[in-house]
């Protein structure tokens, strides 16, 4: 079922917010937890069908979840050794769950399968079962893509690097290695979120990195923790710029995730001319966190230019960066961000799609846009195209638009944000 929300303009963005556990973190976590030895406890877990989907392919690998009502989750795990599974995972709409189960498995005996939703079957998996192939698992592929089923067993640990830049494949590789005699090695041009390299330190596990590689030593066993997940920056992303397109406002988001491998949108913000503060910076489990205010410079946003390392280390907020550029005065450019066709949709085309439905002038590139700035746009019907951040990038664009925004396929923000919309009203003034 698809639902339509409609998106009136807003005079300001004002409030003070707390947002749900990220993204990221919350898989690692639940996935380690899951194979770990002991019960885990999170509190702030994410609420996003994505995590849920990694929560409900453990649960049927043997660990057990246990949801509180304040949003905590507690899991026990496995102790290292998964119950066979011969139903078919299903990952949903989640290309995390589905490549980093995949390197968990690889090293477990056994035949998995696992599936997903339309989007999901159409993403790219060649790139993890290349590298688990060299460590001596099968991996098969429908047409390069899920349904994929994994042939498991021991395997050998390698030197690695990775041709595109993703923290998903690094993450494959490092949970099979966990489980892997001798040391297995990942290199990456760009250095992709770490969060894996520090959970899996928080969960116990050595972990050595150099500036461009991480190395882990297997086989290693996990045990439980208890943490507080961090406020997802990219669901954070929306606000704090929508909060930077209205002279006036005034913007706080307490106990965000700052890890430096995601924070890069606080320096773009600052780059346009938004005022960013970061306050109350501490480190739990080896996440910065802090809280961050925002408020917009008075003569308006300014230019930015996103390119090479910057581009993949930005890549889940280009989207609503590309989404605010015309409310700019000297637009924003995006080069270096081909993989933003391969995500839950083609991005790339989907940003410029809807940014001409709302009356702007975009150009697209094979791995970016030119988004002018100095442009006014008026309401439209919006393409989602079932992708979450797609949904709520242009729900930020409507909200200094003209007239009103009807965004079709508005269900999908649950993918990684189910209360998008009613926190986007607490702190809209309309
Ligand atoms: C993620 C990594 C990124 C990102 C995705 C989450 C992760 O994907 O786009 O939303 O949690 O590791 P890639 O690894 O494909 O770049």
């Amino acid at each position: 079922m698809t639902e339509e929300r409609i998106i009136r303009p807003s005079k300001n963005i004002l409030g003070s917010l707390r947002l749900p556990g990220d993204k990221s973190i919350s898989h690692r976590y639940g996935m380690l937890a899951a194979f770990a030895e002991g019960t885990s406890r999170f509190t702030n877990f994410s609420t996003g069908a994505d995590c849920a989907s990694t929560l409900s392919c453990m649960e049927a690998l043997g660990a057990q979840v246990r949801r509180v009502d304040d949003g905590t989750v507690e899991v026990t795990g496995v102790g290292g050794r998964v119950t066979p599974c011969d139903a078919p995972l299903d990952c949903g709409n989640s290309g995390s769950t589905m490549r980093m189960i995949s390197g968990l498995l690889a090293p477990q005996e056994g035949r998995f399968t696992l599936v997903g939703d339309e989007s999901l079957s159409r993403r790219p998996m060649e790139r993890i079962r290349k590298p688990l192939e060299m460590m001596g698992a099968r991996l098969v592929l429908t047409e390069g893509h899920a349904p994929l089923t994994i042939v498991g067993g021991a395997l050998k640990a390698i030197d690695y690097t990775t041709p595109v830049p993703s923290a998903q494949v690094k993450t494959c590789i490092l949970l099979a290695g966990l489980q892997t005699t001798g040391t297995t090695t990942v290199r990456e041009a760009v250095r992709t979120r770490d969060h894996s390299e520090l959970a899996l330190r928080a969960f116990g596990a050595k972990v050595e990195r150099t500036a461009d590689s991480v190395s882990i030593y297997g086989p290693q066993a996990l045990h439980a923790i208890e943490a507080a997940v961090p406020g997802d920056i990219s669901s954070a992303a929306f606000f704090l710029c929508a909060a930077a397109l209205f002279p006036g406002s005034n913007l706080v988001l307490g106990e965000l995730g700052l890890n430096p491998t995601r924070a890069a949108l606080l320096d773009v913000l600052t780059a346009l001319g938004a005022r960013v503060t970061v306050l109350n910076l501490e480190e739990k489990n080896a996440e910065l966190v802090g809280t961050v205010q925002v408020t917009a410079p008075a003569e308006g946003l300014g230019t930015a230019e996103i390119s090479g390392a910057l581009a993949a280390q930005l890549i889940d907020e280009l989207p609503v960066l590309a989404a605010i550029g015309p409310f700019t005065s000297g637009g924003i450019r995006i080069r270096d961000a081909k993989e933003l066709r391969v995500k839950e949709s083609d991005r790339i085309a989907l940003v410029a799609k809807n940014l001409r439905a709302m009356g702007a002038e975009v150009s697209e590139f094979e791995d970016g846009l030119d988004v002018p700035g100095g442009q006014v746009l008026h309401g439209a019907t919006i393409d989602s195209g079932g992708d979450h951040r797609i949904a709520m990038a242009f729900s930020v664009a409507a909200l200094r638009a003209e007239g009103e925004t009807v965004i079709q396929g508005a269900e999908s923000v649950a993918i990684s944000f189910p209360e998008f919309f009613d926190l986007l009203d607490l702190v809209a003034e309309r």
